[in-house]
């Protein structure tokens, strides 16, 4: 999510197809990562190059008593696998619950979002609705739907707290509305306290629509949706959380088509919404720095939990991608 994807704001992500920008919340607790310039590491051990071995040397622990062995290194390039299955959606959802998380080691307990109060735009359906699941499996107080959809948004609220026993609300908000957002958000602080995410998924796409032909209206409309839409989330949640001095994020999804032309998808209106969405992320990322969002040395652990995510199954539509943790550095 380019996932772009965060002080009050940090770093954008491009990855594939649902790009997220993220924004931290102006807190004095903010993360800063530098993947170039600003992390403190020990001196490198060993700076010589290797070329091309023949044989590696291999000592293995834990498996017999310290082993050594060579592995011969053949000649020639590996194979790379290409074409994989989908996985399947999952229906289930499963809630971290306290006990659980207590247990957990310290790097994955960092993962979590638990006890956090997460806002979803968008979160009747499609990627919203998925991304509420997994906020809920990672150990969320409470979700918040936004959704101008009355019936799925009812719906998806209902199914969510069923399935997860977390506290659940739907809000009918368009994100178009500013008003209606921030009595929404007003609402969310007197039931729950102030929001820690925002996640803004809300979004139309008008796709295959030539721009020779496009409706000026409807080009408005999306830039008022996509576009505006974010900001006055943004805002409104933003607000709320300097006004209780509560670190957070604010995760605004753009997509792959605000970095690219997505062609021969013919969509200049969602395209230039996004590239949009991700300036705009960057641009309030760093006016919302003076919220002690900071521009320091990151510290040696504060590159673990994007390794660890990396690493595991939960990147796995990422490849290619190139995620930049900098404290917001190169927003500015
Ligand atoms: N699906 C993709 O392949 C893809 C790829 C990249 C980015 N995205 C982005 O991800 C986001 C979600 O996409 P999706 O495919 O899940 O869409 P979707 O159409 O399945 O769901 C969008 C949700 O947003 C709600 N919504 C639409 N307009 C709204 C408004 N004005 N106010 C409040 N709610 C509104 C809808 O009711 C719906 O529940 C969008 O921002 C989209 O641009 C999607």
């Amino acid at each position: 999510m380019s996932f772009s994807t965060r002080s009050m704001l940090r770093a954008s992500r491009v990855a594939n197809f649902s790009a997220v920008s993220r924004v931290a919340a102006p807190s004095n607790a903010v993360r800063f990562f530098s993947a170039t310039r600003a992390v403190r590491v020990s001196d490198t051990a060993n700076k010589k190059s290797v070329v091309r071995e023949k044989e590696v040397p291999v000592t293995v622990y834990g498996a017999g008593e310290g082993a050594h062995q060579t592995l011969q290194v053949p000649d020639g390039a590996a194979k790379v696998p290409y074409d994989s299955p989908v996985p399947a959606e999952r229906e289930e959802v499963e809630p971290l619950n306290k006990k659980v998380y207590d247990q957990l080691p310290h790097t994955v307990k960092s993962m979590t979002v638990q006890d956090k109060v997460i806002i979803i735009t968008g979160g009747a359906r499609g990627l919203g609705n998925h991304m509420a699941r997994a906020c809920a499996e990672a150990g969320a107080k409470a979700i918040i739907i936004f959704d101008a959809n009355q019936e799925l948004g009812d719906a998806s609220a209902a199914e969510l707290h069923q399935k997860s026993g977390l506290p659940v609300s739907f809000f009918k908000v368009d994100v178009r509305d500013g008003a209606a957002i921030n009595a929404a958000v007003d609402s969310v602080v007197e039931i729950y306290g102030a929001p820690d995410v925002l996640v803004n998924a809300a979004g139309i796409a008008d796709s295959n629509i030539k721009a020779e032909t496009y409706d000026p209206a409807m080009f408005r409309r999306l830039i008022d949706i996509n576009l505006t839409g974010s900001f006055l989330m943004a805002q409104s949640v933003g607000r709320a959380m300097m006004a209780a001095g509560k670190p957070g994020s604010l995760i605004l999804v753009a997509s792959m088509s605000g970095s690219i032309v997505n062609y021969p998808q013919e969509q200049s209106c969602y395209n230039a919404s996004k590239a949009g969405v991700i300036q705009f992320a960057k641009s309030i990322a760093a006016e919302w720095a003076k919220y002690k969002i900071r521009d320091r040395l990151g510290a040696v652990d504060e590159l673990n939990g994007l390794c660890v995510f990396l690493a595991s199954d939960s990147s796995s539509f990422m490849t290619g991608s190139n995620v930049i943790i900098d404290g917001g550095y190169s927003c500015y």
